[in-house]
């Protein structure tokens, strides 16, 4: 049995010195980096912290030298930091805002980004996104009715369906048969035409059929349909009672008194959508990829769940979050010089804590790849040493509902499938989108029929 001392047996930060250059890190390319992160992406930062130390700085395509930060304490400097000196929305922009709008909670900064993030919070709140849990079980079982018996498939494809169908009907309110399906048909399209656009030299009008001008015509048609559930939303009688998130924002106030314009809730509902519904997918196709290759961890869940207990499921979760993490730091551009384990950083550096280092540590989690729920079964884990979320005043807005919905799915499957997986060697991790998922998409096999 693992003990909660794991956690909280935090190494000192580094001894200070004063450098203006920047960390160490490797002399190699930009683009032999973003070679090497491709290849192996949850393993590509733990090297170089082995290598380089808690702090280290890495060339990166598009983004430019990255110093990324892998110890505790120097991970609560930057998140317990300013929203004036450190920028996360900036940092997330370069690659968003396209896509996002110049509302959405994740690309502004200061007090804009506060002011969002004041009215998106309370409809994720704990408490609050219980009530949603009925409908995601009823999700996730219409979604399971679909898999084969007997036949081996991918697993993601039927999370992401399960997750975007959560987002829609939870979040969006949308319940009519006719418009999830055109909103399931539109966001297809949408996310296929925001991925050919990745790299900026593509972000310009080459034509009708270049990847800008196809990603524009997408993003119109999906705004489109979002204006129209807005305006149906603020006609329906009922708007008072409903409890999906648009409804809630609807009602919810700035602190001057204000409504959320259509522009921002365009914006904020494009946002949970990007943020929340592959990542949440994924996370729960590792949870499966793992626990069906663990099966001592496999056995003693199913045990826990028969006896209506949830602290294992709840450890399960969390130890998937560490082991893989399906985003692998959190972004943060300097608005100020930072003096910060010894380096004087200038302005404009970005500063990302690194999980996917910090998670493999072994001296925060002792064999660091060996999956095993117990080292999260005492009390929460360190906030500074387990970041599958980021931290601070950018910490994920919909934590709470991304982990209540793992719990749900994942019940689900467990009590009523009998899966296995064919292949037994683990899936390597592969950049998908927004996330790193299973590079084989958790390929698993139905038994037999569901119970
Ligand atoms: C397992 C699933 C998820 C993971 C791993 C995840 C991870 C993250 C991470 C790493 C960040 C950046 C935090 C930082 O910069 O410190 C973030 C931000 C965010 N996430 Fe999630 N997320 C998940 C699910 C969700 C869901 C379900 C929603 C909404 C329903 C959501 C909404 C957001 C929003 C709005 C932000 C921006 C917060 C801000 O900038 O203030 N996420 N998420």
């Amino acid at each position: 049995m693992v003990r909660r001392v794991e956690q909280a047996t935090l190494p000192r930060a580094p001894a200070a010195r004063t450098r203006s250059q920047l960390p160490p890190g490797p002399k190699g390319p930009a683009l032999l980096q973003g070679l090497r992160y491709a290849r192996d992406p949850h393993g590509f930062l733990g090297r170089f912290q082995r290598r380089y130390g808690d702090i280290f700085t890495v060339p990166f395509p598009i983004i430019g030298k990255v110093v990324w930060i892998a110890e505790p304490t120097l991970v609560k400097e930057v998140f317990t930091g300013t929203p004036e000196q450190f920028h996360a929305g900036e940092a997330n922009a370069t690659v968003l805002e396209p896509v996002l709008g110049p509302n959405s909670v994740l690309t502004l900064d200061e007090a804009p980004h506060m002011r969002q993030r004041k009215l998106l919070l309370p409809p994720f709140h704990g408490e609050r996104i219980r009530r949603y849990g009925e409908l995601m079980r009823t999700i996730a079982r219409r979604e399971m009715e679909s898999w084969p018996v007997g036949e081996t498939f991918a697993l993601r494809p039927h999370t992401q369906r399960i997750t975007l169908a959560v987002i829609l009907e939870a979040v969006f309110g949308v319940h009519d048969e006719e418009r999830l399906q055109r909103a399931e048909r539109l966001i297809g399209t949408f996310g296929k035409r925001v991925n050919a656009i990745a790299l900026p030299v593509l972000r310009r009008n080459l034509g009708p059929w270049s990847p800008w001008a196809r990603f524009l015509r997408a993003r119109e048609a999906f705004d489109e349909f979002i204006y129209e559930e807005i305006e149906i939303r603020r006609r329906e009688a009922e708007v008072e009672e409903r409890d999906d998130v648009l409804s809630l924002l609807l009602r919810a106030r700035h602190d001057d008194g204000t409504p959320m314009g259509d522009g921002e809730l365009r914006d904020e509902l494009v946002t949970v959508l990007g943020a929340g519904h592959e990542t949440t997918a994924t996370a729960i196709a590792w949870a499966m990829e793992r626990l069906l290759r663990t099966p001592r961890v496999l056995a003693k869940l199913r045990e826990s769940l028969a006896a209506g207990e949830d602290d294992y499921l709840d450890a399960t979760i969390k130890e998937t979050l560490r082991i893989r993490p399906v985003i692998i730091d959190a972004a943060r551009k300097l608005n100020e010089p930072l003096r910060i384990g010894g380096y004087d950083l200038p302005a404009g550096t970005c500063v990302f804590p690194a999980a996917a280092a910090l998670h493999y540590r072994e001296d925060l989690f002792p064999d660091p790849h060996e999956f095993r729920p117990e080292r999260f079964l005492d009390g929460k884990p360190n906030g500074y040493a387990w970041l599958p979320f980021g931290g601070g005043v950018r910490r994920c807005i919909g934590a709470a509902f991304a982990e209540y919905e793992m719990r749900v799915v994942l019940r689900e499957f467990l009590e009523r499938a009998e899966l296995s997986a064919p292949d037994p060697k683990p899936e390597r991790a592969r950049i998908r989108n927004i996330t790193v998922a299973p590079a084989r998409e958790a390929r698993v096999r139905l038994d037999r029929p569901l119970r």
